[in-house]
């Protein structure tokens, strides 16, 4: 079953997606307005109920990408996260007041641990704030969320009457993180139970549920928060986040759907979406999903074992738990050949969820034609991965134009890269290297003078075959930023010049950022002129 079929109101788990916030804090996720504004259309597809878009008073980047999806996206919630301070309440406000379904998200810690190191003030304080912040964010918007902030390392007690003080000004939902990771799923179960009982009013809102994977637990956590009361499950694709990132959106919603069986619950997530939204992710942030995660993992449904396959050709469900069709593995259908036009190109892709016109079409009917002249049949996974790369080239500042290597067994591999810098400007670069991808690597160092250094370097195949896109994936750190890249070809060395070239702007794109920024807060800091 895809859909949530029947599931009566009081059984529906909302999924608080926060890819976009807490998964784009993760070290080297660079994404730009336009993935996350694209990101935020496949969630909607995907069927999430609320959309964390961003955290606006930490950049003006941030609160721009937050305010696009606020006002290009329809259907989901879409929320903006705020220190309980009233600048932040203020700039969320100013992000998101375009939705037509706008959400306000405040939070405050309330373990002492907090209080004393961090905050530095009392708890009489954080009660106070707590107030003021649920105040003022219900005077924008009927939609209100609260956080107490390391609940789990907190006294209930002292939860309980901050969370108590937050719905008493209005807050509809009230989420309960395990910030660092660290509850277990029978403390986390036994910690909601006790909160009904201190704060019986907790009944009359939706509480929620925020947990960290520092202990791998974060699925099991949100799991038994549900069973405990909890009916929004906060959640990111492929589980990223800080540090171990949080619980994974794919796991719980499967989780919720493949054992309704004993708790009758369930999501309103189209989970024939899920592995395409997890590839988009994976692209975009440049954060591979492991073979052997659980639901979209390459081998989630492969089966190795003689034994094994021997059953699943005689009856799929002998060692098979959910159907690799309901979570959209298995949707290959679309094939193109180098003699289809832009109308079977537009509409493939709208098929697939690309609204994709004029020129942004026209690169892309270019891109697919080089790579169709190569290859011969091109599936719905190899647009998507080109189309992927396609909208990253936008943000580029600068891009690859040709590249030769020589390599073998006696010599050492040498490459010379020719790249189109910002102003359209051709530059040159020439080097050796310890392999043919390292001299590729040094010689578009050469080409833009710009020194960085490689993180990462991953390369998987878009589909299966011998003739399969070759898909690499680079980290790297240029000018203080961490950022990544992606390139897809037929030929692995193209495909690697091409998202090493895409890391280094992404670097540098960021970079830039952070210094305008940097330059248009000392500003605001500086004293106002003084008057006549
Ligand atoms: O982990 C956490 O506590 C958070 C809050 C902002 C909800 O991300
Ligand atoms: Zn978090």
């Amino acid at each position: 079953m895809s859909g949530p079929g029947s599931v009566p109101e009081q059984d529906r788990v909302h999924i608080f997606d926060t890819t976009l916030r807490d998964g784009e804090q993760s070290p080297g996720i660079s994404l730009n307005t336009q993935e996350k504004v694209e990101i935020a259309h496949q969630l909607a597809r995907l069927g999430v109920d609320v959309i964390e878009a961003g955290f606006p008073i930490t950049s003006p980047g941030d609160a721009e990408a937050v305010q696009a999806i606020a006002r290009n996206v329809e259907g989901p919630v879409i929320c903006g996260l705020a220190r309980t301070h009233k600048a932040d309440i203020d700039a969320a406000w100013g992000a998101i007041k375009d939705s037509v379904r706008p959400r306000i998200h405040t939070f405050i810690s309330t373990s002492d641990i907090h209080i004393e190191h961090q905050l530095q003030t009392t708890r009489d304080d954080v009660k106070g704030q707590a107030r003021a912040a649920v105040t003022l964010a219900k005077s924008y918007t009927e939609d209100v969320e609260f956080s107490p902030m390391d609940a789990t390392r907190a006294e209930v007690e002292f939860t309980a009457e901050v969370c108590a003080i937050a719905v008493a000004e209005g807050a509809t939902v009230v989420n309960i993180p395990d910030t660092v990771g660290y509850t277990t799923p029978e403390e986390y179960r036994a910690y909601f139970e006790r909160l009904y009982e201190l704060a019986p009013e907790l009944h009359n809102v939706r509480l929620s549920v925020h947990c960290h994977d520092d202990l791998g637990m974060a699925v099991a956590n949100s799991y038994v928060g549900v069973l405990a009361g909890a009916r929004q499950v906060e959640c990111a694709v492929n589980g990223i986040g800080e540090r171990a990132g949080n619980c994974s959106l794919e796991e719980i919603v499967m989780l919720l759907r493949t054992r309704r069986d004993v708790h009758g619950l369930d999501t309103g997530v189209n989970s024939r979406e899920l592995a395409r939204t997890s590839r988009m992710v994976s692209r975009f942030t440049g954060y591979p999903v492991q073979p052997n995660k659980a639901v979209v993992g390459r081998n989630a449904f492969a089966h190795e074992s003689g034994i094994h396959q021997d059953g699943v050709l005689k009856e799929r469900t002998t060692y098979e738990i959910m159907d690799a069709r309901e979570v959209g593995l298995e949707s290959n259908s679309i094939v193109l050949g180098k003699h289809s036009g832009r109308h079977a190109l537009h509409d493939a892709l709208a098929e697939l969820g690309f609204k994709l016109e004029g020129n942004a079409l026209n690169q892309a009917f270019a891109r697919f034609k080089e790579v169709a002249d190569k290859k011969k049949q091109i599936t719905a996974l190899d647009l998507e991965a080109i189309v992927s790369e396609e909208m990253r080239e936008s943000a580029e500042r600068y891009t690859l134009e040709s590249f030769e290597v020589a390599a073998g067994s006696h010599r050492s591999p040498s490459a010379k890269v020719a790249v189109k810098g910002p102003s359209g400007e051709k530059v040159v670069g020439e080097a050796t290297g310890d392999g043919p991808v390292d001299a590729i690597f040094v010689a578009i160092q050469q080409a833009t003078a710009v020194d960085s250094e490689l993180r990462s370097y991953t390369v998987s195949a878009v589909t299966e075959g011998e003739d399969a896109l070759g898909e690499v994936t680079v980290m790297l750190r240029a000018h203080g930023r961490l950022a990544s890249g992606q390139g897809v070809a037929t030929d692995i060395l193209e495909a690697s010049a091409r998202a090493y070239v895409r890391a280094l702007s992404n670097a540098l794109e960021g970079a830039a950022v952070r210094e305008a920024e940097e330059v248009v807060a000392e500003a605001a800091a500086e004293p106002a002129t003084p008057g006549p």
